[in-house]
């Protein structure tokens, strides 16, 4: 479609929304190429506000997939007996957009929707499923979707995996598990062995927490899981089998005590970087970055990666993916959310892009507007 007409008709869904093109075009325009705007209403190709929060991208033969979790409602306080707890949001599901220029999305519908006839579902509405990521997998030709699964009370903390023979869906989910039952982290010592009232001992024999989470997929196909465990203090980064079905037992722990959520992973010039958030539950912090030159270590902290204005808050929001775009040598995006806890719905989304410092370090920088062009 001409941009012109799309534009247009982008304009007019909106104002049909009610969301009125003043919000979102409130600055003069001054560029006809279509901007990426940073906490403003992103429209779908239909007119409705994409709904896909804590999400990942995958690109597959030239297309952008976007999954998030689909949410509605706002926050609650869950009336069970927490021995762990926090508010939460009923599940609905992944959604699943696509596109192939980053900017506008169509919605191919619900992906891994919950199961409303069985509360012993790990898919019922009162369960949680966040942070959605999809990789796909080159030998078997399955696209495998990891997610954190867990009880009414995050308790449980376990990941769930969910498969298809398609980008796009149905996925057939596999079940729930917590990784890593009966091994050690390859960086064990002694003296973390012998501390019985630690997290990583107690949860030995039934396998190690896994909250927010995210997927890596190496340059030589293999696959990682970054999960905030022991509670969260610590994240623990395992490795996939081959199949990205599972975790293989072999597993390191990173940035112990630090309280870090939200993972992303991204390498660049052959290191690898993360850019997570600490742990303040629906509320933004400062976000942290890190390099290292193998995935297994060691890391090593490079500091809050914003800058300026609301830096110390990630300007409102939390990360949730970095995008390598394609064809785009050295062009990553930092993708984050802000949350909106008493509409989640209306979370927006925090897109920027990443610069480097001569000597590696990222910096994210607020823009009101920007384009890949
Ligand atoms: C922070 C996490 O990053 C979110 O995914 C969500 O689990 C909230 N905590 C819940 O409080």
């Amino acid at each position: 479609m001409h941009e012109w007409i799309s534009r247009r008709f982008f304009i007019a869904g909106l104002s049909v929304l009610g969301l009125g093109a003043p919000e979102l075009f409130g600055k003069p325009a001054i560029s006809t190429v279509p901007q990426i705007r940073p906490g403003a209403v992103w429209a779908d190709t239909a007119g409705k506000p994409i709904n896909a929060h804590g999400g990942g991208m995958l690109f597959h033969d030239g297309t952008y997939y976007w999954y998030g979790e689909i949410k509605q409602g706002k926050t609650y306080l869950p009336k069970v007996n927490a021995s762990w707890g926090g508010t939460r949001v009923d599940v609905v599901g992944v959604s699943c957009y696509s596109s192939t220029d980053l900017l506008h999305w169509e919605n191919r519908g619900n992906v891994l929707p919950a199961v409303t006839n069985d509360p012993k579902s790990d898919l019922d509405p009162k369960k949680v499923l966040e942070r959605p990521k999809v990789v796909y997998n080159a030998k078997t030709k399955k696209f495998v979707l990891w997610f954190h699964s867990d009880s009414v009370n995050y308790a449980a903390a376990r990941c769930g995996v969910a498969v298809s023979d398609t980008p796009t869906g149905p996925f057939k989910y596999l079940g729930n598990f917590r990784p890593n039952v009966g091994q050690w982290p390859v960086d064990v010592t002694d003296a973390d062995k012998a501390d019985a009232q630690s997290q990583l001992v107690k949860d030995f024999p039934v396998g190690q927490m896994a909250r927010d989470l995210t997927v890596f997929v190496d340059d030589d196909a293999k696959a990682y899981l970054v999960a905030a465990s022991e509670g969260n203090p610590t994240l623990q980064i395992s490795e996939l089998s081959d199949d990205y079905l599972k975790t293989t037992g072999k597993y390191i722990r990173v940035f112990k005590g630090r309280s870090m959520e939200a993972p992303t992973v991204f390498k660049r010039n052959g290191k690898y970087y993360m850019i997570n958030s600490g742990c303040t539950a629906w509320e933004p912090n400062a976000a942290r970055s890190a390099v290292a030159d193998s995935i297994w270590g060691p890391w090593t902290e490079l500091g809050n990666p914003c800058q300026g204005d609301k830096a110390d808050i990630t300007f409102q929001s939390q990360s949730t993916y970095v995008l390598p775009v394609a064809g785009k040598p050295d062009t990553f995006i930092f993708m984050a959310d802000r949350w909106n806890k008493d509409n989640l719905s209306d979370s927006r989304y925090i897109w920027l892009p990443i610069t480097f410092t001569p000597d590696g370090k990222p910096e994210i920088r607020w823009q009101d507007q920007w384009s890949l062009q």
